[in-house]
């Protein structure tokens, strides 16, 4: 077949591909991944890219008209037919190296300290040994006489696998008999034997999230954190939910190896990363951590996810066993031990319990709600007494996704947004500090607070009728301008649109009903609840006045209100350093009720309540109140 040369600006990146590939995929290849919400169906118009010269077909696809004219078209639709060169804007790019690693500085002390009152006791220790000699007449095998050392001196029954023996003469003799021995929590399992006094032992935290993966590496010996990489899951390109990837998994002929192969390739190359400039061999990492929603789960372990989106939503294994490193995929030593997450159901997954594990949830005597505001708006409500859960399907709205001018929180993202009541003009500021290119889900919702404090919406998101050129209507419906061209990095103008408006109060009606599902269920007020947790990068930059001002969040005091960073990561780091917190993980896990939202009304019809500006039921929000600025709290 035919092989064209595709090369994409600003980076000046070539790429040979066969006639037919679409340029999604040959983005891909030249390792600039573009962002898609649909999966490349052509709909979700998330991969505009403009041809600058060069022969393609483009098949169509959903692109507003505005684009269309200015020359763009969909990456996923455009198919090269010969040597093409083809830009990039800033806005289609999935970036790789803006995931969000270190928290703002407003977490509480006791959510920075990592072990708390857990022990030091990681998912690996070793033994140090010193073995008789063997002779003529003692000549036991090298195996016998190892374990025989390790029972005597340490009371241990070590366990022993090929990749272990094949080294083991060797090793012994070279070490002259004197030997540590790097064994797995729990199993004894012999995973590595080095020269007595010389043995390092490094574990892998690793938070797989459907956006962004973290990896931490932490050593074993000193419970200390050595450093932290993330990047963009390599899955995005199948799509950003969980949903497009189940479907791309399931329905394409080796969808789900490639699925598994994007996992494992960001993580992979994360390690490498993390390896090289700690100066570590692979060898020396001797047990890792993996906390990631049920699908991530699935995937990764190229286990089939299709049940987790048909009713009722069956997971195929929700607690899985310690696996070894070499089944996984993972590049390090091919014994090291990984300690999966378990899942409490098919859409509260290991990130979540292991969200819970790391704020103590589970141990603390305050009514606490928990809730990670992404895509899937999973929640946990509970004391030291019980535990509910639920997943309220939000829509990755908060995440930038969906919207459009909307991206993630990184540089150049509008993070808040202020509007004069009387000029209707608009201040923003920008993270970073520079031009901004689009706006995030904490911009999003100042913005939506503030346009309904203005008077430029009403309580249904409508807008009214005000006298302000920001207010305009397009062929796509009225909306709102944020930013005009002239002051944006990407030199168009950054807009909230009236159907984006929409599917930000579905966002948020979903999340505050996941919560009043909730509550109802364990037959509670909001007023109950003692102290809310946010999890996840959102909350680095969540104003929550205004959170609560549109309904999202409960009307709460402030103080109420705890960040606490990305807890997924976080407990994945506990539990590798501390088996006792591991063991709690699997107990915390199985004791979690679930609540399905889809089974009954009673999710719909908080639902439905919750589809205006805060809500149909005002006296759940007294602090906001209906009319003037006077009777809102301050935001
Ligand atoms: S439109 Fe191209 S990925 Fe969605």
């Amino acid at each position: 077949m035919d092989q064209f040369a595709v090369t994409f600006l600003p980076d000046n990146i070539t790429v040979r591909v066969a006639a037919g590939t679409s340029i999604m995929e040959a983005a891909n290849q030249a390792g600039l991944p573009l962002k898609s919400t649909c999966g490349g169906a052509g709909t979700c118009g998330r991969c505009a890219i403009k041809v600058q010269e060069g022969k393609v077909e483009v098949r169509g696809g959903h692109l507003p008209a505005r684009l269309r004219e200015e020359g763009y078209s969909l990456a996923c639709q455009t198919m090269v037919m010969g040597d093409a060169i083809i830009a990039i804007p800033p806005e289609s790019r999935l970036g790789r190296h803006q995931v969000l690693l270190q928290d703002k500085g407003r977490l509480q002390d006791s959510l920075t300290d990592l072990l708390g009152s857990y022990p030091l006791d990681p998912a690996c220790s070793v033994a140090s040994l010193v073995l008789p000699e063997p002779t003529l007449t003692e000549n036991t095998s090298d195996a016998s006489r190892l374990l025989a050392t390790l029972r005597k001196e340490k009371g241990l029954e070590g366990q022993l696998d090929l990749v272990f023996l094949q080294e083991l003469p060797d090793s012994l003799r070279q070490a002259n008999w004197q030997v540590d021995v790097t064994l797995a929590a729990g199993s004894n399992r012999l995973i590595r034997i080095t020269p007595l006094g010389e043995t390092r032992a490094f574990g892998l935290a690793i938070d797989l999230g459907t956006t962004t993966v973290v990896v931490s590496l932490l050593d074993l010996r000193s419970g200390e954190r050595v450093m932290r990489k993330g990047s963009y899951n390599r899955q995005a390109v199948y799509g950003d939910d969980v949903i497009s990837r189940i479907i791309h998994a399931t329905s394409n002929e080796g969808g789900l190896e490639e699925l598994r192969q994007a996992a494992l390739a960001t993580i992979n190359d994360l390690i490498t990363a993390v390896l090289t400039s700690g100066g570590i061999d692979p060898a020396e990492v001797t047990a890792a951590t993996i906390a990631g929603n049920t699908t991530m789960t699935h995937l990764l372990l190229g286990i089939n996810p299709r049940y987790l989106r048909l009713q009722p939503y069956i997971p195929a294994a929700a607690e899985l066993p310690v696996l070894k490193a070499a089944e996984v995929g993972l590049k390090i030593n091919p014994l090291a031990p990984v300690q999966i997450f378990p899942a409490v159901a098919s859409y509260v997954g290991g990130d979540i319990v292991s969200g819970a594990l790391f704020t103590r949830i589970a141990s603390s005597e305050e009514l606490t709600l928990f809730i990670d505001i992404g895509t899937n708006g999973e929640m946990v409500l509970g004391n030291s007494d019980w535990l509910i859960s639920c997943a309220c399907s939000a829509g990755p709205a908060f995440e930038g996704s969906g919207i459009t001018c909307g991206m993630r929180a990184m540089e150049g993202a509008i993070e808040g947004v202020s509007i004069d009541p009387d000029t209707l003009e608009v201040e923003l500021e920008v993270i970073g500090g520079g031009r901004p290119s689009g706006i995030c889900g904490s911009g999003l919702i100042d913005c939506l607070a503030k346009l309904r404090r203005a008077g430029i919406i009403d309580r249904t998101g409508n807008f009214q009728e005000v006298a302000t050129p920001r207010l305009r209507t397009t062929d796509e419906g009225p909306e709102f301008v944020l930013a005009w061209a002239t002051q944006s990095s990407t030199q168009r103008d950054i807009v909230l649109t009236a159907a984006d408006i929409k599917n930000l109060i579905r966002s948020k009606g979903a999340v505050f009903a996941g919560i009043q599902s909730l509550l109802k269920t364990v037959s509670l007020e909001i007023d109950a609840i003692e102290r809310i947790i946010i999890a996840g990068g959102f909350g680095n930059y969540l104003h929550i006045p205004n959170a609560v001002e549109i309904g999202l969040l409960p009307d709460l005091p402030p103080e109420k209100y705890i960040f606490a960073g990305n807890t997924s990561l976080k407990g994945a780091e506990l539990a590798l350093l501390s088996q006792p917190a591991w063991q709690e993980t699997l107990e915390l896990a199985r004791r979690m009720t679930y609540l399905e939202l889809s089974a009954g009304n009673l999710f719909m019809e908080e639902f439905v309540s919750a589809l205006f500006l805060p809500h149909t039921r005002l006296e759940l929000f007294p602090s906001v109140g209906n009319g003037s600025g006077d009777e809102r709290r301050s935001g």
